[in-house]
């Protein structure tokens, strides 16, 4: 019989991008609304390199959820060439870093200041192994001469390997896998490395990108890749693995910074996440994996307790509209104008 409703444990959003000022305000209830914590990306026009940074970036991401009190921030810091250990190392003994990020420098939007060369930061990654704090990484080499389908798979190789062999205790995420490579990667590595899946990743392929035209509101970083890939991801999500949960990576851009000669990467998916993801579950045959992926493995692998509410998702069809926010700031949603099936029951619990 097919499911009508289905009530799980409140998930949490391993990976999201709630940048800062108007736009911080306009789109922060959408990941609030729908998940217990999330993990906030580092990488603001200036990037959180410091304590005081991430506890001031925290405050101003309570203001703007105060509508769902018991939305729960959870800060990451911005690392570079030159960030100080003992910043790191005191941010997160205070409980301001959960985690600290790792961008190749010119992977990715607002990356510039990340890391030239992971050797230069060895030591801060051998202080995060030693007090057990999660480097969550962003796993595509940026060299010219690589394809950028390659740019995940030869990661693997070249940096995430040998790092892994240096640093064996060292808890890493693998964030926003989108290759059967890394896929299968994750699947042999102890239980000290986990990865993110997306939704869109899970639902689009390249061809989704570029056939019968290019559809630049589905264009992110890492790129989608080819369809074995995606279904090499459903099938780990699925699988009912630990090592796999759940992380948007929801990355606005206005309408204008997307639909343009050189747009940026990022697909705002924050809206109707869970209803996306409960889809895939749903065609995959796997209801029932569904609570793990979504809300019990990602506390697992970072030390942190379940959340103790509840939410529900009805089998009820609902529209994404085409536009969120105003004028400069609008956007356009993961699906937009597309009827989804599942909608996410919101009452007084939720909040
Ligand atoms: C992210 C962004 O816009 O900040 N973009 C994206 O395509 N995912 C950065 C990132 O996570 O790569
Ligand atoms: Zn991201």
């Amino acid at each position: 019989m097919d499911a009508k409703s289905i009530t799980i444990t409140k998930p949490d959003d391993w990976h999201v991008h709630l940048r800062d000022g108007e736009m911080l305000k306009q789109i922060a209830g959408y990941t609030a609304r729908q998940f217990g914590r999330a993990i906030i990306m580092p990488n603001l026009a200036t990037p959180v390199t410091t304590v005081a940074m991430a506890a001031a970036y925290r405050d101003r991401i309570l203001k703007a959820t105060q509508d769902y009190s018991r939305f729960q921030p959870l800060m990451t810091a911005y690392l570079t060439d030159t960030i100080d250990v003992q910043e790191l190392v005191n941010g997160h003994k205070e409980g301001v870093f959960t985690a600290a990020k790792l961008y190749p420098a010119n992977a990715t939007t607002n990356s510039a200041a990340g890391v030239s060369d992971i050797k230069k930061i060895y030591p801060v990654l051998e202080a995060m192994q030693k007090i057990g704090m999660p480097l969550l990484v962003h796993g595509e080499v940026v060299s010219h001469e690589i394809d950028i389908f390659d740019r995940e798979a030869v990661f693997i190789e070249q940096i995430m390997e040998p790092l892994l062999k240096d640093m064996p205790e060292l808890k890493v995420v693998f964030e926003h896998i989108t290759t059967q490579d890394a896929a299968d990667f994750v699947e042999s590595q102890s239980n000290h490395m986990a990865a993110t899946i997306t939704v869109h990743h899970l639902q689009i392929n390249r061809n989704d990108m570029l056939v019968g035209g290019i559809k630049p509101h589905l264009y992110c970083l890492p790129v989608a890749k080819r369809e074995q890939h995606r279904l090499a991801l459903r099938k780990a999500a699925t699988s009912g693995s630990g090592k796999f949960f759940l992380g948007t990576d929801t990355a606005p851009h206005a309408i204008g910074d997307k639909e343009s000669a050189c747009g940026c990467a990022g697909i705002f998916s924050a809206p109707h996440a869970l209803e996306n993801y409960l889809q895939v579950f749903e065609e995959e045959g796997a209801l029932d994996q569904f609570e793990a992926f979504a809300s019990l493995n990602g506390p697992t692998f970072y030390g942190l307790p379940v959340n103790n509410q509840k939410i529900t998702l009805e089998k009820v069809s609902q529209q994404v509209p085409l536009m969120i926010g105003q004028k400069s700031l609008a956007i356009s949603p993961y699906k937009a104008d597309k009827t989804l099936s599942w909608r996410l029951k919101v009452n007084a619990k939720n909040i």
